[in-house]
């Protein structure tokens, strides 16, 4: 079954630093998902802490909160067919040691932590997290 779904990319702070932008939109657009709207921010420890908060109880959570607010993100809504499970899957596993070869974390991950990109887990989710960004 296929839809046409809408889901929220980021490009996380160690990604930007590196200027891996502009190869990651374009993986995007090559692999089908459109970039409908992207802006580069950077937020608070606060705004982190609030869209992470379902992680809230991990051991990870502070250090996560404080790693996406440290530097520049890129917030993109991605539009295509299946596009919160074509995102996934071109993201690949949140361990970049794990993930699958030509995915994004294989070909751009440091760590666990900084693993490059963000994406929704689910359509509900996404609605949310493109909210979040883009109201
Ligand atoms: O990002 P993804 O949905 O693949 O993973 P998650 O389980 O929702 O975790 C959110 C983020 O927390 C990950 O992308 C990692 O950056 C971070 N994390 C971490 O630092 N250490 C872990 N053991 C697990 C996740
Ligand atoms: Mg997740």
């Amino acid at each position: 079954m296929s839809s046409l779904e809408q889901t929220l990319s980021i490009i996380k702070p160690d990604a930007v630093e590196r200027n891996l932008d502009g190869e990651i939109k374009s993986f995007y657009e090559k692999n089908n998902l459109k970039i409908i709207k992207s802006k580069k921010v950077k937020i608070s420890k606060e705004e982190a802490s609030e869209f992470y908060k379902v992680h809230q109880t991990k051991p990870f959570y502070g250090e996560l909160c404080n790693y996406l607010s440290s530097g520049p993100i890129v917030v993109m809504i991605l539009e295509g067919e299946n596009a919160v499970s074509n995102n996934r899957q071109l993201m690949g596993a949140t361990d970049p040691k794990k993930a699958e070869d030509g995915t994004l974390r294989k070909m751009y991950g440091l760590s666990i932590d900084k693993n490059s990109v963000h994406g929704s887990d689910s359509v509900e989710n996404a609605k949310i997290e493109i909210n979040f960004f883009f109201k």
